[in-house]
This record gives structure tokens, sequence and C-alpha cells, in this order.
């Protein structure tokens, strides 16, 4: 069940494989635990996180970790075995409370304790370049690179598989020293230097060494140092130099998985030391499947990062397009999507008739094309695992039932004496093609629609010799239109777990990224590389955490709702060709599928207004969807009860997208905007609503004569000309003053009840 030991490519498959059938894909709770013996059940134990109150005042010590830790023990003492070595986390900064190995009747006499909050079973959780920093408008020298010295200065912190810390990616000349309100360490063996500057493992293995390859990937995305000539497998870059989003910022590592898996507890224990140590924002490429917030570790212990300015970026889960399967939607988290890139690894299928269609692949072979071969598909024989013909020298077209052609399929093919292959991707998929490195022959991924003719011409025609055809090799292209689109495997809204908030917040790209890779885990075949190219929510999550670290170091002040906000409305909605962003599909894309839109740093860090969001917003939010003792598990270090804040419906929590119930009576939210632009600035409403869909806006016109000067506004929408049949009806509102566009997406969804608004 260890997938992702199996190859680093896996990381990919890992969560792609959810996709396609989630009951395989998602580890359920209880199941396929970490194989070692480290967490095998004993007499039904199994790890619990416990949350508990703050130590009570008695209780001091020489300092507040130690009577933390003290405070936890006692919980455990008389449970059989002394507390203290049962105590396997012990958690002070993100939340008050441990993790321990506990039985049933253990757990009960715990629960029994005073003090004790309340606990819930660990869950596993799945690890969810070149071309980028310019796909999305960053240029050495130039512009927000320049403005923000590439994020010198700022802390990103990481939670995932470790780090090659010796790869160039991270080396650190001319890097200046850490901040010196930077708290954190390496733990030995790792050195730190003005780069790394915190390396600590909460797995038990006292290494941060990746064995994975996906946190070196992750981190050299969001602050890689540029490196020249960076490629995988010759493609790429292009001979090209690859960098992160914020090369400038230091790093700060958690590791909270390995190649067994991640385990709540530990993620948990890394999110608490991260915000201890002082990192400015977090990023988080790790999810499970939907859960309450107040049962959810990621969204408990995001609460507090975020309320001590802390952003948290998160994964939203790539068990898209199917709807509500999106993973950490909490309204503090930055839930991030994935798009394409406007870059393709072309390997064009030429047919006999001269036909072209344009696969791609990551295996090039320049001197195939100059052959053309006979072109073999079976009906009966699709999937390539058996042959009911010779297929000697001959070009096989095969089925697949996984984004990610099997492995196994090619070796048939390569065994039965095939030359080559065209694979035709999943139905499903549409035109994301999720590229990996097959080495052992040459071969082309084909978008369906292209694949039903291929498979067509295949299947005309007696002769073997009348139909023929050839891959051309065509390396990078870049420039493809259109881009970005969604990827199909993107996780989509509407949120479980926060009804009536949008999500996913953002989209960046997560299709086909190349990024650092530790030369010591090998990539396919015999040779090893140092850059890889994989896809993922986990992929687009860092270069949005890039982004935050950038917004940071031009606003070290601004609170995390406020960064969320500039980075959310400051996005684009349209394509490269200046269409609305579509999806998988080619049809335009929902709110539920790219969130308030493309990623756009330049703008990002001058967003001219921001809607921010206090504790007692999201504590408000809180009581209203869960109740007291949701904000007492979530919200336990802030000290709050809901009879102390303003209940809050999800719409009408001042988040910066609007969701409302779709129906025909006027439903009104308000919003409250702050100038964080030029201190006189106007702005006037301009609404984008499709027919049937009315949206007024009062005051229409915004006037600021001060900057931080707060405005405050009413939406008004119904949708008296919807059909019957409609489910949702899509817009947007759009703040506009001579130098920027605030843009907030309008989704008016049949599926929101008024409940909770
Ligand atoms: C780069 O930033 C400096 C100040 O930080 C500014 O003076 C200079 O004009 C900027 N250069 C470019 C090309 O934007
Ligand atoms: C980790 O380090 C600690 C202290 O240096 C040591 O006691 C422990 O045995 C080490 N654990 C492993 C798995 O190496
Ligand atoms: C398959 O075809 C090739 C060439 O077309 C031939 O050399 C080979 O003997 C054939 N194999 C079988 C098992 O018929
Ligand atoms: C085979 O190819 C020849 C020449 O291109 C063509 O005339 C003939 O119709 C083809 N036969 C079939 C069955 O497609
Ligand atoms: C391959 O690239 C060349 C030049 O970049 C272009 O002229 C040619 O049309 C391309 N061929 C295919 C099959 O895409
Ligand atoms: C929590 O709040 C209550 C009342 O607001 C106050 O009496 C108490 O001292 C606070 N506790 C802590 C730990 O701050
Ligand atoms: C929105 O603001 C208006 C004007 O300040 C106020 O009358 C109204 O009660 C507010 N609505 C909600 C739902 O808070």
């Amino acid at each position: 069940m260890d997938r992702m030991a199996v190859s680093p490519a896996v990381c990919a498959i890992v969560f792609l494989v959810a996709a396609t059938c989630p009951v395989l894909g998602y580890v359920p709770q209880g199941a396929a635990r970490r194989s070692a013996g480290a967490r095998r059940s004993h007499g039904g134990a199994r790890t619990y996180i416990v949350l508990v109150e703050p130590p009570p005042a008695g209780l001091q010590h020489a300092d507040d970790e130690a009577a933390h830790r003290l405070w936890h023990e006692s919980f455990l003492r008389g449970s059989g075995g002394g507390g203290r070595r049962r105590v396997r986390h012990s958690y002070t900064s993100v939340l008050s409370g441990f993790a321990a190995r506990l039985t049933g009747g253990e757990l009960a006499a715990v629960s029994r304790k005073p003090g004790f909050v309340r606990a819930f079973p660990e869950r596993r959780v799945q690890l969810m370049t070149t071309r980028t920093p310019a796909f999305l408008g960053l240029e050495p020298g130039r512009g927000v690179w320049n403005a923000t010295s590439y994020g010198e200065g700022a802390i990103i912190g990481f939670l995932d598989t470790g780090i090659d810390e010796k790869h160039p990616s991270f080396r650190d000349e001319g890097m200046p020293l850490p901040p010196a309100r930077w708290k954190g360490a390496c733990q030995p063996p790792v050195r730190c230097n003005n780069k790394l500057i915190g390396a600590a493992s909460f797995v038990g293995d006292n290494t941060t060494t990746d064995d994975v390859g996906h946190g070196t990937h992750t981190t050299g995305t969001a602050a890689g140092r540029f490196v020249e000539g960076a490629s995988a497998f010759g493609l790429g870059a292009g001979g090209g130099t690859a960098a992160g989003m914020a090369p400038g910022a230091h790093l700060a590592v958690y590791k909270v998985c390995d190649a067994q898996g991640c385990f709540e507890s530990d993620l948990l224990a890394g999110m608490d030391a991260a915000v201890k140590d002082g990192v400015d924002v977090l990023s988080v490429s790790l999810g499970g499947v939907s859960t309450p917030l107040d049962k959810d570790p990621i969204a408990i212990g995001a609460f507090a990062a975020a309320s001590k300015g802390v952003l948290v970026v998160c994964a939203g889960g790539n068990s898209g397009p199917l709807p509500s399967t999106l993973s950490n939607e909490a309204p503090w988290i930055l839930t991030v999507a994935a798009g394409s890139v406007d870059r393709s690894f072309r390997a064009t299928v030429r047919l006999g008739d001269g036909e072209m269609f344009e696969g791609e692949s990551l295996t090039q072979d320049k001197h195939f094309s100059s052959m053309v071969y006979p072109l073999y598909y079976s009906q009966g024989m699709n999937y390539c695992d058996f042959f009911d013909a010779n297929i000697t020298g001959m070009m096989v077209v095969c089925d697949t039932e996984t984004p990610v052609p099997p492995m196994s399929s090619i070796e048939a093919v390569r065994e039965a004496g095939g030359v080559g292959v065209v694979f035709i991707n999943e139905p499903d998929f549409g035109y994301t093609i999720v590229l990996e490195k097959y080495y052992n022959l040459p071969m082309s991924q084909v978008t369906a629609v292209d694949g039903t003719k291929i498979m067509g011409y295949a299947m005309k025609g007696s002769s073997r010799t009348n139909h023929t055809a050839t891959i051309v090799f065509n390396s990078t292209v870049v420039g493809v239109k259109p881009a970005p689109t969604v990827a199909a495997f993107s996780s989509r809204g509407p949120s479980v777990a926060s009804p009536g908030v949008l999500k996913p917040d953002i989209m960046a790209p997560g299709l086909n990224i190349l990024a650092a890779w530790p030369s010591l885990v090998p990539v396919e075949g015999p040779e090893s590389y140092s850059f890889n190219i994989i896809s993922g929510t986990s992929m687009a999550t860092p270069h949005v955490t890039g982004i935050v670290a950038l917004v940071k170091k031009a606003h070290p002040d601004w609170s995390a709702a406020a960064i969320k906000s500039a980075i959310m409305t400051s996005s684009s909605a349209v394509d490269n060709e200046g269409n609305l962003i579509m999806d998988e599909e080619h049809q335009t894309a929902s709110s539920y599928a790219v969130g308030a839109g493309h990623v756009v740093p330049a703008k990002a860090v001058d967003p001219g207004l921001v809607y921010d969001i206090g504790v007692h917003d999201y504590a408000g939010y809180i009581c209203k969807l869960l109740g007291e003792a949701a904000l007492k598990a979530i919200a336990g270090s802030a000290n709050l009860t809901c009879a102390e804040v303003e209940p809050v419906g999800a719409a009408q929590l001042n988040y910066p997208a609007i969701v409302v119930p779709l129906r025909a009576e006027p439903f009104a939210v308000n919003r409250t905007v702050t100038n964080v632009g030029p201190a006189r600035s106007s702005y006037t409403a301009k609404v984008d609503a499709p027919k049937g869909l009315t949206v007024k806006v009062e005051p229409a016109e915004l006037e600021f004569t001060e900057v931080k000067e707060r405005k405050t506004f009413t939406v008004t929408v119904s949708a008296a000309g919807a059909s019957d049949e409609q489910k949702i009806a899509e817009g947007s509102l759009s703040w506009v003053s001579q130098d920027h566009v605030v843009r907030s997406p309008i989704v008016a969804d049949s599926g929101i009840t008024l409940m909770g608004c």
C-alpha cells in the first residue's frame, strides 16, 4: 500500500489515482498504517490528537514549553507507562494539546481528566520550474522581483517530505543573514546556511533528507534560486534558467512525511514548530478528504497561525473533476487549484493520411520520425495488456483508464515487439495531459478526442501497410493557447466543510511542472536528474506560497486575510487568448474550479483595496456553523466564547468572493473594503452578470481620502430571470479606479441553503 515509496513520479500518481477511483486513492481511516512497526496497533491502540485547556496557572515551570509538556504528560499518568514516553508530540503554539498512542480504555481515562477538551484519531494524509516565473510575469531585475528584492528577508516554512539541501537551487551565496526575529535552527547533521535557516524532522528519523522528492520540488518551486541550464530529460527550460517564485526568501523545512506517508499528528507538530520559529508563510502540499473544521488538524493549526499573521497556503486536492472534492477548505486557509502552463512537450502523431495530432511526451526521440510504422489498434485488446496479432515493428494505440498511462502496458508493447505507443487519455481528463517519464519506448500521450480519430484511422482499411503513423518529437513549445486551463485532477467546490464560502481560492500552475529534484531519488530508468517534471495541486501550492512571501515582503504589517484578499482580487479571470479561463473540457470554468482566478504576482503586491477579516469574524463564523464546542477546539488559544462574538453567516463573512443562494427574492450581503492604495482614490462598481441574474451594488461609488480607510457596501443579488432548471449563475463585481481593478467572483447557487447565511 506504500505507493509513495515506489518511485518519485508516484507522488503525481498517488493523488491522481484518487481522481478516478476515490475508494482506492484515499487511504481509509485506520487502514494502511505506517508499515514500519512504529505505529502498529498494540491491543487496539492508535494515535490520537488530544486537545486540552492551557496549563492551569499554578503549574509554573522554568519555561513555558516545559510547563506545557508536564501538563500534557499529566493526562497520561496512571494509564500504563509514564506519561513522559507516551507523549509523541506536545503542541504549544498553534494549539494546546498533544499526540499519543492510546487504547480505547486509555482514551476514556484521559477524557475524564479535568482540562480535557476533545480528542480525535489522527488520519493519514496524502502528499497531494523554469517556465512558470515568466508565465506569471516575473522578470529578473524588473517589476515585482525588483521591487521586493526577490522576497529577500521573508521566511517560508514547508511541511513536506524534507529537502535535498545540497541541490544548487538552495545554495546561499549572496544571501543575507536570517532576520533577528528568527528562532528556528537546523537539526544535525543538516547545517543551516543563509538560504536554509531551519530544518527539523517530526517523523522520528532525525534527518530532514528528502527520500521522496516531493519536498525538494515544492521548496524549489516556491523559493529556488536561479539555476542556469536547468532541464529534466533534456526538456523544460530550453537551456534556460530555473527559479522559484521568491528566489531571495529564506527557507525552513519541517519534515512531516517520509516514504511511508504523512500522519496528522506529525503534521501538526511541524506546524506548531514553524509558527513558534517565526515563519512568515507556511506551504502545505498535503491533505486528506474533507473533514469538519473542528476535526481537521490543518484547519485548527492554520487558525492559530492566521491569527498570528502567518498565512497557511494549502493544496486543494487532486480529486477533480468531480464536484465537492476539495481538501483544506477553511476560510482562513488559502486553498490552491492547479492549472496548465503555456508550455508543451510536443510529440505530434502524424498519420499516413497526413493528419496531425498534437500529443505530448517527456521522452523525446528525434530519430523516430524518419520512418513511418504500421498503426495497430484492437478494439478487444485496447488496454494493451495482451495482443491478438503479431505487432512486431508496429506502433500501437492504447486506451487508458488512469490519467497516467500504466508502465505495464508500455512494457507489454515493448516485449511484443512494438516500436512505439500512442496513449489515449482518460476521457474524463479532456485536454489535460499528465505527463509521466517512460524511458523505454517512444510514445505520445493524446487527448481522448484526438485518440478517437487516431483509433478510427487505425481500424479503417485492411492492409497493414495502408494505415501508418509516426511520432514527430518537437521538443519544448511555449506560447501554447489557451493557457492557463484548469487541470482535470484539480479538486472542485462547492466546499463541504465550509458551505457558502467560495473554494478553491486561487489557481496557479500545477500541470507538468519542472522543479528541483534530489539526485539520489531515481526518476525512472537508470539516469538520475536534478530536476523533474510532476503534476498536482501540490505543485500549484508553492507557486502561491512564494508569491505570498513577495507580498509579505512588500507589506510586512498586513494580516493573513489581507494578503489572501490581495492575491484573490488581483488574479486574472482570462487566459492568454483573452477568454474566460476554461476547464479541462475547454468550457468556461466555474469559480468552483478556478476560484477567484489565476494568480498575478505583479498585481498582488498592489491590490488597491483589501477585504480584511479578523479573528473575531472567523470565530463568529465558526459559532454560526458549528457552535461553541467547535470554537473551543479550533480557537482554543484565542480564549473566545460564542457569547462574546457576533454570529457571522457564510455569505456575510468579509470574504473577497461572494456566494449567495440562487433564488428570485433579493439576497443582500455586506462587505467592507480597506484602502491600501493611494490615499485619495475613487472606485466605481462594475458588475458582470449573466442573463437572469441581477446584481445591485449600494453605494456604487467609493471615495477614499486616507490610507487604511474602510468603506462598507451592500451587494443585492436576485435571480428572478433564472429558469427553474438552472442550478448556478456566476458573475463578478469589480471595484475600478484609475490604477486598480479589485475583482470578486459572485456565485449564485441553488445548492446553498439560507441556513448559515
Ligand atoms: C528597481 O527598484 C529600484 C528601487 O528599489 C528602482 O529605483 C528601479 O527603478 C527599479 N528598476 C526597474 C527596472 O524597475
Ligand atoms: C534521534 O536522536 C535522538 C537524540 O540524538 C536519539 O536518542 C534517537 O535514538 C535518534 N533516533 C533515531 C531514529 O535515529
Ligand atoms: C512477427 O512478425 C515479424 C516481422 O513482421 C516476424 O519476423 C516474426 O517472425 C513474426 N513473429 C511471429 C511469432 O509470427
Ligand atoms: C490503400 O491505399 C491505397 C493507396 O493509398 C488506396 O488506393 C486504397 O484504397 C487503400 N485501401 C484501403 C482499404 O484503405
Ligand atoms: C516542429 O517545429 C518546427 C519548428 O519549430 C515547425 O516548423 C514544425 O511545423 C513542427 N512540426 C510539428 C509536427 O509540430
Ligand atoms: C479568558 O477570558 C476570560 C474572560 O474573558 C478571562 O477571565 C481569563 O483570564 C482568560 N484566560 C486566559 C488564559 O487568557
Ligand atoms: C448591511 O449593512 C446595512 C447598512 O449598514 C445594514 O442595515 C444591514 O443590516 C446589514 N446587513 C447585514 C446582513 O449585516
